[in-house]
């Protein structure tokens, strides 16, 4: 983990109060598939915000932003050259194992960043069968643009209908299950309702998940025990934080019924719509 002053290299308007942003790469060589950093956005901002490292090449972060309330705001207005006070990075990788042969790969709304970081490195990987289901409420919330190119399933689906298969992105998921179709792994990001359909299809049917979770984080790095979650079995159960001892658990590990989601008041005022389209500055 290190705190850097990374400089912005590119932002980009997607649809739907959605960018997506590149940054230089000077936190470390290697990031693991599911972890995150955390950015101080503003000096009027206490808190840093946290975000999934959606790629790393060329000494170049992505990271795929929704603009959700006043930080990812004013993140959207940044422009490239500017710097920001970025922390990672952070929390646990999706674990991956050689012999783990079928994987599928899950990813709702947003959700979508964490994986294509792990979709990118299990392509490099041999021997690997690959499905990667896409959901989005429509299609020009499907970011099919950032998916790296290659050869594995891609099975899409939207809320509207207007893209893909219509309906949530596990239904496909389930009915592969239903036919007997299993893999060795899931890997899952998204909304808490989609993650808690998946481990209850993961319970159902044997198959072993991982699922990236989202919390308010404070401090990010374990101190202030702000972002837990219940994890374990029934019986024998314990918070743990989302920041370091995850994001990401496995599916069969979290209680459910013992879990708060965070609601809150969305404060937006995001002035994507009326942003220039790209802009890039090396
Ligand atoms: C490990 C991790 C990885 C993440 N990766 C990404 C990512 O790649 N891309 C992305 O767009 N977002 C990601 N998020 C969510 C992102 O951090 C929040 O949307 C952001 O912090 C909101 O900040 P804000 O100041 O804009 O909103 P605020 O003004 O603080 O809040 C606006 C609304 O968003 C809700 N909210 C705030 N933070 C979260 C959160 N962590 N989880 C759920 N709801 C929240 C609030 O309850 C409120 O309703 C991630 C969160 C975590 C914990
Ligand atoms: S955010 Fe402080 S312990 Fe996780």
């Amino acid at each position: 983990m290190r705190l850097q002053d990374l400089k912005i290299l590119r932002i980009q308007v997607l649809a739907g109060e959605h960018f997506w942003i590149e940054m230089e790469n000077r936190l470390s060589s290697e990031v693991l598939p599911g972890q995150f950093v955390h950015i101080k956005i503003s000096p009027f901002l206490f808190l840093r915000r946290p975000f999934s490292v959606a790629s790393v090449s060329q000494g170049r972060l992505g990271f795929l932003i929704r603009c959700a309330g006043t930080g990812t705001a004013l993140l959207s207005e940044k422009i490239p050259g500017q710097r920001l006070s970025v922390l990672g990075p952070l929390g646990t990788g999706f674990p991956v194992r050689k012999r783990w042969k079928k994987l599928w790969l899950v990813a709702g709304g947003t959700g979508v960043a964490s994986l294509l970081l792990l979709l990118s490195l299990l392509q490099k990987l041999k021997e690997k069968e690959i499905v990667f289901f896409y959901g989005a409420v429509s299609k020009s919330l499907l970011f099919r643009q950032l998916l790296p190119p290659g050869n594995y399933l891609r099975i899409f689906t939207t809320d509207d209908g207007t893209s893909g298969q219509a309906g949530s992105v596990t239904e496909p998921v389930r009915k592969r299950l239903i036919t007997g179709e299993k893999p060795d792994v899931l890997y899952g990001s998204g909304p808490l309702a989609m993650l808690k359909e998946l481990s209850l299809l993961c319970k159902q049917y044997d198959v072993t998940g991982y699922l990236s979770l989202e919390a308010r984080l404070a401090c990010g790095t374990g101190i202030c025990l702000g972002c837990v979650v219940p994890i374990g079995d029934a019986n024998n159960w314990s918070y743990q934080r989302v920041c370091c001892d995850g994001p990401v658990f496995p599916a069969g590990q979290i209680q459910w019924e013992r879990f708060l989601p965070v609601e809150g008041k969305s404060v937006k005022r995001c002035s994507l719509h009326s942003r220039h389209h790209e802009t890039e500055k090396q």
